[in-house]
């Protein structure tokens, strides 16, 4: 007989199914991330601009990179990736980046947001796939590293010699 379904070999259809989503969920949030990346790097303005600008587009390049092995992931888990913009609109429970053109220090208070809900999300699903899949949750915990060193990146611009940004 046919197989009809293909998951992993060692692990359970159940278990994949809960990787696929948590892979899904990633692909939504890095896909809604590099976009928004790209949109500030268009949009900043005022002192410091080429700085930010210029900082961004690597920034972007890996995000695209993760969504690719998120979205490559779930295909090789047997599952098919859902990337199109509607897929990412209706996947994500967070609103769409706020600011249009506007400064470089409000749009980097708004990509620390940002980054703030990605690794959070990050952190929680790399718990959860402790008891799904290491492999997986080796491939967040390379993403989550990048993503928490941009985040410094973005927020070494907010803070003052104390290390705190001031409200
Ligand atoms: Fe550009």
């Amino acid at each position: 007989m046919p197989k009809t379904k293909f998951t992993l070999p060692g692990l359970s259809e159940e278990t994949a199914a809960k990787v696929v989503a948590i892979l899904q969920d990633r692909l939504v949030s890095y896909s809604d991330l590099h976009l928004t990346l790209k949109h500030v790097h268009w949009n900043v303005v005022g002192p410091n601009f080429i700085a930010v600008h210029e900082m961004i587009d690597p920034q972007v390049d890996a995000v695209r990179l993760f969504a690719d092995a998120a979205a490559e992931r779930i295909a090789a888990l047997g599952a098919s990736p859902k990337g199109t913009p509607g897929a990412i609109v209706s996947g994500r429970t967070w609103d769409d980046y706020g600011l249009g053109r506007d400064t470089v220090q409000h749009h980097l208070e708004a990509l620390d947001k940002v980054y703030d809900g990605v690794i959070e999300s990050n952190r929680k699903e790399m718990d959860e796939l402790e008891d799904l899949d290491l492999v997986t949750q080796d491939m967040l915990i390379e993403h989550t590293e990048a993503l928490e060193q941009f985040h410094w990146f973005i927020r070494a611009h907010l803070e003052n010699a104390a290390g705190a940004i001031p409200a």
